[in-house]
């Protein structure tokens, strides 16, 4: 009993299983789920290729826009984004089962429907509808959170249809300690009078944060709210607040007392069903202070506290709650519309359905900093790139975006569009500036029998080499220019490949000789080298401080 409780305390305090929830919350099972829970270690690293024509304004922007399926795509990101990013929002399709919807309806899309029958076998003939979806998100999101900085959070969009089971599986993969908020979206401000039971009016946002190094920040303070600052004393601005709370006499008779107007000598009482909101005590410490408000002329019937503004709580902003009402968030007619003045092409809701630039601009004040990386995974019409560009230009500040997306025929004419016009202008809107790169997915880095693809470059290679070495995202200052790539916990690690020395070695410097040794950048401590072979021995290797690796038997591969 006392060992199982040790391994218990050991599973729950280890970072890895910690996540996982065996010990207080409900798991969520499903047929195909073992077959997935894996599968995102065994999805091969591709490359990625830039393609200039589609791409647009300033290709050193820092953007990304990535056509392809985003399990493939987000792997061949990890080893360039791995634990970089701050803000995650994306809007999977929310598995309505209304089949002509294809694209909307990813698990029943021919590509999901292919990777299913690939991945889960022969089981994935009995999957239903919901265990389709949660087989194809359960490794996305796997991935997803490699992404995420410790101090990041994901928001996903969704609704009734796997609101209940994304929630479940999000505990299971973030850690249910790390669930925020589900936070509801008004995204229709109309009610559909033809709707045959009750009509639904909101979406959900799951927020799940990295860690607890996540902190939310405030929304901005609205132009509304500030008008309310209307009246000024000695002590500042300020806007009169209720006196009273919605109790009765008998529930808290320490808050039924008469109060006098000092002006015109009038005893007062709250109105029945109410009481003051603050007791004898702070009421004389409020006279004390001058902090009653008694109206315009000071001879108001009812006494109003003074809320100064300088004396806000969280000073600027506003404190974020779980409504989003359509007038703070936008609502899907908004969104449609932004899309109809952008690309005057309406056949893109028979695909996508659209976000407002809004709701997105609100997850970003609320989770992202001014710098920060954001990435969409699922980016249909590219409204969240919009509104990193949007948000950037109203704040002075450069947030960068990843987005990636499946069909081809959105990615090229919706997505990529969308954001070249947002950034370039269109009719009489201004160009918010910045630029994005366009890829494809390239080849894998490996071949089927394990070996490095011919055409992988060095920076390729060293990207993915450092990656599957340190877990960490190859340092920004290697320049293709030297076999050592980055220096991690102490230990340098090299590249030999690609005759990254040149051709004055042996074997064009892929393989570990004296004079290559000699002419590697020196490093006070332990190196790691890869490369085609070593031709020095044991023994010196130990001496030097050195693990030789031999590529590519010594990469993971996965
Ligand atoms: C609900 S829409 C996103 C709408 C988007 N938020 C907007 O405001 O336009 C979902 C998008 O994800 C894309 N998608 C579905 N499965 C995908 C996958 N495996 N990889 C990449 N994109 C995918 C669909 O093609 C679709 O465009």
């Amino acid at each position: 009993m006392r060992k199982r409780l040790k391994w218990g305390t050991f599973l729950e305090n280890c970072p890895v299983w910690s996540r996982f929830s065996f010990f207080d919350m409900p798991t969520l099972d499903w047929i195909g789920k073992k077959a997935v829970v894996n599968h995102h270690r065994e999805v091969p690293y591709h490359l990625l290729k830039c393609d200039k024509e589609l791409s647009v304004g300033d290709p050193g922007s820092g953007n990304l826009l990535v056509q392809g399926d985003n399990l493939l795509a987000l792997k061949a990101l990890l080893p360039y984004y791995a634990g970089r990013v701050k803000c995650i929002y994306i809007d999977p399709p929310y598995n309505t089962g209304n089949e002509n919807w294809v694209y909307n309806d990813a698990a029943n899309s021919p590509e999901i429907r292919k990777w299913l029958g690939k991945v889960v076998g022969a089981e994935a003939e009995d999957l239903s509808r919901h265990d389709k979806w949660l087989c194809m998100m359960y490794p996305r999101l796997m991935i997803l959170r490699e992404f995420l900085s410790e101090d990041g959070a994901i928001i996903v969009s969704i609704d009734d249809n796997e609101n209940a089971t994304l929630h479940l599986m999000m505990d299971e993969i973030f850690g249910a300690k790390n669930f925020v908020a589900n936070v509801i979206w008004q995204k229709k401000y109309a009610v559909a009078n033809d709707h045959k039971t009750i009509a639904p009016m909101h979406d959900y946002l799951l927020v799940y944060r990295r860690s607890e190094k996540w902190k939310r920040r405030l929304f901005p303070r609205t132009e509304e709210k500030d008008r309310l600052y209307k009246h000024k004393d000695a002590q500042g601005i300020f806007r009169p607040d209720n006196y009273t709370c919605n109790k009765t006499a008998d529930e808290r008779p320490n808050l039924f007392y008469p109060i006098t107007n000092p002006n015109t000598g009038e005893e007062i009482y709250p109105k029945r069903t109410r009481v003051w909101a603050y007791s004898k005590e702070e009421h004389a410490r409020h006279i004390r202070d001058n902090m009653i408000y008694w109206g315009k002329d000071g001879k108001g019937k009812v006494p109003s506290i003074k809320r100064y503004k300088h004396l806000l709580r969280h000073g600027e902003g506003i404190v974020p709650q779980t409504l989003w009402m359509h007038d703070f968030a936008g609502h899907t007619d908004t969104a449609k519309k932004e899309i109809r003045d952008i690309l005057d092409d309406s056949r893109v809701f028979d695909f996508i359905t659209p976000k407002p630039t809004l709701l997105i601009s609100r997850v970003l004040q609320l989770a992202s900093d001014s710098t920060s990386l954001i990435l969409d995974s699922f980016a249909g019409s590219g409204s969240t790139a919009h509104a990193v560009l949007a948000q950037n230009k109203a704040d002075g500040s450069t947030r960068h975006f990843i987005l990636i997306e499946m069909e081809e025929s959105i990615c090229q004419t919706v997505t990529a569009q969308r954001i070249a016009r947002a950034i370039e202008g269109y009719k009489d809107i201004p160009g918010l500036g910045g630029g994005f790169r366009f890829c494809r997915l390239g080849s894998t880095v490996f071949d089927e029998t394990g070996n490095i693809r011919a055409g992988v470059t060095f920076n390729e290679l060293a990207a993915h080499v450092y990656f599957a070495e340190t877990g960490e995202p190859i340092p920004k200052r290697t320049n293709g220019k030297t076999p050592l790539l980055g220096i991690h916990n102490g230990k340098a690690i090299y590249l030999l490949y690609n005759g990254i020395l040149g051709d004055r070695s042996f074997g064009g410097g892929n393989v570990l000789t004296n004079p290559v040794l000699k002419m590697l950048p020196p490093h006070n401590g332990p190196r790691i080298i890869f490369g085609e072979g070593s031709r020095l021995g044991t023994a010196r290797l130990k001496r030097e401080g050195i693990i030789f690796k031999q590529i590519p038997y010594g990469i993971k591969v996965t």
